[in-house]
């Protein structure tokens, strides 16, 4: 398993929000949009929506899934599936834990469903 990436504090992403953890940073080919949902938990995908690669960080968070702002493809938080057209393909997904308050990214392991 990869290192992981303490990214902050909870309180530093609002819930609804994103951070985006670049591919330099989280050492991945990459950037990492890192989301607070609304369910209250952490997920992380690559920042690059499926369909035309706009940034998933600046959609939208309803529940747990996310709008791309472009052409409004969803894709599912936890599993990184794509919801509906016009993305078919799914979203990669990261490992994200919340240690003592702090919000832990875990680059390139992927995360099939969190609970
Ligand atoms: S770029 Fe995201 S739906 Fe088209």
């Amino acid at each position: 398993m990869s290192e992981a990436i303490n990214i902050g504090s909870v309180d530093d992403i609002d819930e609804g929000e994103a951070k985006v953890i670049s591919a330099a940073e989280a050492g991945t080919e990459d950037d990492i949009a890192v989301f607070h949902a609304e369910d209250g938990n952490f997920y992380a995908l690559n920042d690059e929506c499926t369909h035309e690669t706009a940034s998933l960080a600046d959609g939208w968070i309803e529940g747990t899934e996310v709008e791309c702002p472009v052409h409004s493809a969803k894709f599912c938080l936890k599993s990184g599936e794509a919801m509906c057209m016009p993305a078919t393909i799914a979203a990669r997904t990261h490992k994200v834990e919340v240690v003592d308050g702090d919000v832990l990214l875990y680059p390139n392991v992927p995360v099939a469903e969190q609970a």
